[in-house]
């Protein structure tokens, strides 16, 4: 049994208190003890002395010592009728040390006196004096030894205490297996079914059932219980959602590929000889290429998790350079959208170029489309330094700004997109793949004179995977 279980601080502590109580009542006892000690020679010495007044004629020596010895005492007075008398006397051995009335002493000088007598390893004559029984006379007085009285008290306190440690032993085994049955296997019963819970928390069977009978460990229960229906019932939900996923990305999958099929037999209705079909081929192109897209960036997505950016070192305006000229090409009209860069020639960061490359694809794309949408010509640039702490790259338009609903699901899968033919999946895709970085993505601006997305890349991160780079080295 442990002192840090609740079972062993239950039995340490009922013993302790037991023992405690134990003391309490121990003092007063023996001060009783001696009180009735001290009566009982005071009693015996008046028999002793009634014995001898029966007869007028003087006792032997040797009588009287017998008598004195039998009541444990040197001397007896007796006060009969005002008159003070010494019945029987014997030689004392040494000065009296202290004078006890017995019939005035009150209960905490009692007390007093009896650890005195306790502590006082020395034998001392003592007078002690009393009221006769059955007021035979007014006063009895007699001189007697502390040794005999300081022995008995001594034996008494050691059976006192005996019978107390039985007492506390049987108490402590009382009430440590009360709280076994009471407190400890409900708590136990609790911890079991925990523990079955953490196993499958998916099954309802290990859901706990309350039905504890201490109010404190019922209530216990039935918050664990809503807790566990809780997370069982989201777990379920969860696993609805990733079979639901799961399902998507196969969908997703066949229908690519039924339709890059689409998209082959679409591009030869361009060479067709009929001139309608001829002038429709380009937006059955265009739609299937749109439906192609859609499938393919959903299959993206349904990667729950994008691989943890795989850092090198890189010249950031190159990368840029990449970005415009893919851009450039994809754009609608040749130069309705100007791609410009403001970044300085060496600067080098240290992040995943791949993913990278898709975050600015994402924004300069996003940025084109917006811009390309109001009919009008713009500037898309590029722009990027180094802080202490990071490196900031942002991008800015002068299109139109975000409309009302992008901007309420900004980053928000599936939800944001106001574009013809739009997923809503770039600008999470971008968020995520920085977020992967330990930076962020934030919007700083957008209103009817552009847009302005700024990503921020922790130098710290790098920092950090050269210093594993050189141990791993
Ligand atoms: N630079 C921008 N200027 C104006 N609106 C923007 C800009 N960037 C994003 N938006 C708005 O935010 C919406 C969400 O963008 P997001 O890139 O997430 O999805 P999308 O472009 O619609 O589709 P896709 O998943 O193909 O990228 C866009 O539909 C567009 O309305
Ligand atoms: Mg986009």
């Amino acid at each position: 049994m442990r002192l840090n279980t609740i079972s062993g601080r239950f039995a340490a502590l009922t013993t302790m208190f037991v023992i405690l109580a134990e003391l309490f009542i121990l003092l007063p006892s023996l001060a009783g003890f001696r009180l009735d000690y001290l009566e009982s020679r005071l009693e015996r010495a008046q028999i002793a002395s009634l014995a001898l007044l029966a007869t007028d004629e003087s006792i032997a020596l040797d009588l009287e010592s017998e008598l004195l010895q039998t009541a444990g005492v040197f001397n007896v007075v007796l006060r009969r009728n005002d008159v003070r008398q010494l019945v029987l006397s014997s030689p004392i051995p040494g000065p009296i040390a202290a004078t006890y009335d017995l019939r005035s002493e009150g209960v905490l000088h009692t007390i007093d006196d009896s650890l005195v007598a306790l502590a006082d390893r020395q034998n001392r004559v003592i007078r002690v004096i009393g009221a006769p029984v059955n007021q035979a006379g007014q006063l009895i007085e007699v001189t007697m030894e502390t040794a005999p009285l300081r022995q008995a008290m001594i034996d008494y306190g050691l059976r006192l205490l005996a019978v107390s440690a039985a007492f506390s032993i049987l108490t402590a085994v009382l009430l440590f297996t009360a709280a076994q049955r009471m407190i400890l296997v409900p708590i136990r019963r609790v911890i079991t079914h925990m523990s079955a819970y953490a196993s499958a928390p998916e099954d309802s069977r290990h859901i706990i059932i309350p039905d504890a009978r201490l109010a404190e460990l019922r209530e216990a229960e039935t918050a664990l219980q809503s807790m566990q229906q809780t997370v069982t019932s989201s777990l379920k939900q969860k696993e609805r959602m990733a079979l639901l996923g799961q399902a998507i990305a196969k969908i997703s999958h066949d229908l690519r590929n039924i339709l890059t099929t689409a998209q082959i037999f679409a591009d030869r209705l361009e060479d067709s000889a009929d001139p309608k079909v001829r002038r429709a081929a380009p937006k059955l192109v265009n739609s299937i290429t749109r439906a192609v897209n859609l499938c393919e960036t959903t299959l993206a997505f349904g990667k729950a998790e994008e691989p943890a950016p795989t850092l090198s070192r890189f010249n950031l305006a190159q990368l840029a350079a990449e970005v415009i000229e893919a851009e450039t090409l994809a754009g609608e009209a040749a130069g309705q959208v100007e791609f410009l860069t403001d970044i300085p020639p060496s600067l080098v960061i240290r992040a995943d170029r791949d993913q990278l490359y898709r975050v600015l694809a994402n924004l300069a794309r996003n940025a084109r489309q917006a811009i390309e949408a109001t009919g009008a010509p713009g500037i898309v640039e590029i722009g990027a330094g180094e802080a202490e702490a990071d490196w900031w790259i942002k991008v800015c338009d002068s299109g139109p700004g975000l409309p009302d609903k992008a901007r309420e699901y900004l980053f928000k899968p599936f939800t944001g997109s106001t574009r013809r033919g739009g997923t809503g999946l770039g600008l999470t895709i971008a968020a995520d793949l920085v977020r992967g970085h330990g930076g962020r993505l934030d919007l700083l601006r957008s209103d009817v004179e552009g847009s302005q997305f700024c990503i921020h890349i922790p130098r710290g991160m790098a920092d950090l995977s050269a210093r594993a780079d050189a141990a791993a080295r």
